[in-house]
């Protein structure tokens, strides 16, 4: 039996400022997670739902990168400003953002992304 009816993983990694694939720690990540944690007190959901900063999920190119199990979903390109609405969405209603959520065309972007010199 799962410890946590969901769990919420925030990349925050932060490599070499000169990566060329950059990080998610330095796009927003640690504010990303911030936000998701205050959600889950407001909400009464403290042992139920969990928010957790993460290493690199590599899909760094895209980031910041979250990840909800056991859902499965990815969402990338995320921004502060999105959180509630993942969080109305995923976590409570247990639906998606279609316009966040990672799909074959996000992985195939990615892999074209890393294909170049
Ligand atoms: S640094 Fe966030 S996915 Fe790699």
């Amino acid at each position: 039996m799962p410890k946590f009816n969901k769990h919420i993983f925030i990349c925050t990694n932060e490599r070499d400022k000169k990566s060329p694939r950059g990080d998610c720690g330095r796009c927003g990540g640690l504010e990303i997670r911030t936000s998701f944690s205050k959600l889950i007190n407001q909400n009464g959901l403290k042992g139920i739902v969990r928010s957790n900063k993460s290493g690199c999920l590599d899909a760094c190119e895209l980031g910041p990168v979250v990840v909800i199990y056991p859902d499965n979903i990815w969402y990338t390109g995320v921004k502060v400003d999105d959180v509630e609405e993942i969080f109305k969405s995923s976590i409570l209603r247990n639906d998606v953002v279609e316009r966040l959520v990672a799909d074959k065309e996000t992985w195939n972007r990615l892999e074209m992304i890393r294909k170049k010199p």
